[in-house]
């Protein structure tokens, strides 16, 4: 479905993402893993958009989308979330859901010359979808609370819901995990494998727990320095020298998530 090639991107003179080449199958859920500073977030920025790649290829279905702003990637259903997530504080959870650029038709010719009857139908219906996607990820009793008042978990399973707004294809999720307490962690990880198996959706995921990276992702892909260096199954990275020596280098701390 993507397919990285050579994609280099530099900051500086220093090579955050140095020449990394890699396939994404339709239809797995993918593990992008690897120590600190590895270049997986930066990876994911030029793959979304964010950033522009200093060369490099990526294609989408066999479409050059190298460089192409996150908008256009939006709407040919490529779709992140950041590592710290991003919501209006100040809006209801349903409202966040509302808010997702291109759920909506918005101001449309239509509206404007049908007036407010239409927007009010769309309104509903935008609700009943963002209820729909609430129910789904089982935090329908949120709706009305602030996002602002979420914890880390939620925000995450927030972020999640975002991208099932629309009709996302690919979803790249940086760190799901990251400060989310064990059962959010097992709700967020059902979640992605239902959008997996029954809405087709295939999942790109960063992540530093290993236990969640087993139970969810075939293949995982393990990134050091840059680039790519093994890619197989969870226990065969595990047992790869080349991992093993990636993540010795950055000491025990890394050391003991991948080989606990
Ligand atoms: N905007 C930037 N300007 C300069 N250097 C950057 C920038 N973004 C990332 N880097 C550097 O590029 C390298 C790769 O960073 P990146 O965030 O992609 O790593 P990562 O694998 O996501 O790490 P982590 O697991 O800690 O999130 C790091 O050394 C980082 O300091
Ligand atoms: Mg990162």
């Amino acid at each position: 479905m993507i397919v990285v090639e050579n994609l280099v991107k530099t900051f500086g003179g220093f090579h955050a993402v140095d020449g990394a080449s890699l396939r994404i199958e339709q239809g797995s859920i993918t593990g992008l893993i690897g120590p600190n500073g590895a270049g997986k977030t930066t990876l994911f920025n030029v793959i979304s958009g964010v950033l522009q790649p200093t060369s490099g290829r990526v294609t989408m279905m066999g479409e050059d989308i190298t460089g192409l702003p996150p908008h256009e990637l939006f709407h040919k259903g490529l779709l992140r979330t950041f590592q710290i997530a991003h919501e209006f504080s100040s809006m209801t959870v349903r409202e966040n859901l509302m808010m997702v650029p291109g759920a909506q038709s918005g101001e449309t010719l239509w509206n404007a010359w049908f007036g407010r009857k239409g927007i009010a139908e769309e309104e509903r219906a935008l609700m009943a979808k963002a209820d729909e996607v609430l129910e789904f990820l089982t935090i329908d009793h949120l709706k009305d609370e602030k996002a602002g008042n979420l914890s880390g978990g939620q925000k995450k399973l927030l972020e999640l819901g975002r991208t099932m707004m629309v009709d996302a294809k690919i979803v790249f999720l940086d760190e799901v995990g990251a400060g989310v307490n064990r059962t959010l962690l097992n709700t967020i990880g059902d979640a992605i494998i239902r959008l997996n198996k029954e809405r087709d959706y295939t999942f790109v995921v960063i992540e530093h727990d290993m236990d969640f990276i087993g139970r969810l992702c075939d293949p995982v892909i393990c990134m050091a320095e840059g680039r790519v260096l093994a890619e197989g199954t969870l226990a065969e990275i595990k047992a790869n020298e080349q991992v093993i020596e990636a993540y010795l280098g950055t000491g025990l701390k890394n050391k003991d998530k991948v080989m606990s």
